[in-house]
């Protein structure tokens, strides 16, 4: 049997480079040495307030992005979190066995309690609800990007108090980050990591921005007053243009950039980030002009693992003694 991979996406804001890089173009290379299942977590999505048909518009274009990004519905499951009811329904056995001073520790807690007002409960067991995807479908390799890392720890302490406590039962996860991309920054500001929630014209680059628009973001990103680039002593801002070209087009060197001129290499830079995304944007217009196409492949992707998650939450349910039919 294939080992088994699982990662999601929250269908929240505009995807960006730094999730294809850090997940998507992971996925995509590694589908098919696993049984893999990719999910749009819409029920992490509402742990902050979503505009009700935002959020629905937003679940089908992610789902239509995962496809354009070179995820094969023939060898992977595309599905959506809500549709799965057993991952709600782990997620509170999880939470049964979760010490709260576990989950006040993690720093994307601490960050979003730090920006809002009031906290709500969510935004604490967001990393339970995520523990509960991995380990609901017994994955053994989950693809994700550097900030997922602390939330991977926790999905595995869990995994292991929950084995102690009612005998073996999941399966350890391992984090399994890309090898070049796992922390893409913001062009703005390039000590801050690209994030959807950042709004700014010059911060993030979309999956689905248009060839001029990705040019002049790069052409604005914040960089040093060095004349060209030093290879060995980048700056932030020159570093991590680098490494977006480099994961776009692996033809991209340290001995191709050295000495160039700023202007130049943010062209070069362009270029490999253009090529890298035009087969993706004409492949979203595809797959979004068929209609019921999205929804035929949400559907195939739920029938595939629904049984799977109850396996789950059946051995998980006997294991604690609750009530089983
Ligand atoms: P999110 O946007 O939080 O739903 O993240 C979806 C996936 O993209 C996760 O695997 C993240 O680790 C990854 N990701 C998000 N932002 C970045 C970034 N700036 N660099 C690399 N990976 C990222
Ligand atoms: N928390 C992840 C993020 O924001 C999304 C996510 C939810 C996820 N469940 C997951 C990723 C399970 C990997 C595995 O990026």
């Amino acid at each position: 049997m294939k080992a088994r991979v699982f990662s999601g996406v929250q269908p929240t804001g505009q995807l960006h480079i730094g999730n294809y890089l850090g997940a998507l173009k992971n996925w995509a290379e590694i589908q098919a040495n696993y049984e893999s299942i990719f999910c749009i977590v819409d029920l992490h999505a509402v742990t902050t307030y979503q505009k009700p048909e935002e959020l629905r518009t937003k679940i089908r274009e992610t789902a239509a992005l995962f496809l354009a990004a070179g995820i094969d519905p023939d060898i992977s499951s595309i599905m959506v979190q809500s549709a799965v009811s057993g991952h709600a329904e782990l997620a509170w056995l999880l939470t049964c066995v979760t010490p709260l001073g576990w989950l006040e520790r993690m720093t994307q807690f601490k960050a979003k309690a730090a920006a809002q007002e009031t906290i709500g409960d969510g935004i604490l067991q967001y990393p339970v609800l995520m523990a509960a995807d991995i380990l609901l479908y017994q994955a053994s390799i989950v693809p994700v990007g550097e900030d997922q890392s602390q939330h991977l720890e926790l999905t595995r302490d869990l995994a292991q108090r929950f084995n102690s406590m009612y005998g073996e039962t999941f399966v350890m996860p391992a984090t399994k980050l890309p090898a070049v991309g796992a922390r893409i920054m913001g062009l703005d500001d390039p000590t801050q990591k690209m994030s959807k929630s950042t709004t700014g014209a010059g911060h993030a680059i979309g999956l689905l921005d248009e060839p001029k628009a990705i040019q002049k973001k790069i052409a604005r990103a914040t960089t040093d007053s060095n004349p060209g680039v030093d290879v060995e002593n980048m700056g932030p801002g020159i570093a991590n243009l680098f490494t977006i070209a480099q994961a776009c087009d692996t033809g991209v060197t340290k001995e191709r950039v050295a000495g160039m001129r700023y202007g130049d290499f943010k062209k070069l830079v362009a270029d490999a980030v253009i090529a890298r995304l035009e087969p993706i944007q004409k492949r979203y217009r595809e797959v979004t002009a068929e209609p019921g196409y999205l929804d035929t492949i949400l559907e195939r992707g739920r029938q595939h693992v629904t049984p799977l998650a109850e396996e789950t939450v059946r051995r998980v349910k006997q294991a604690m003694g609750i009530y089983t039919r």
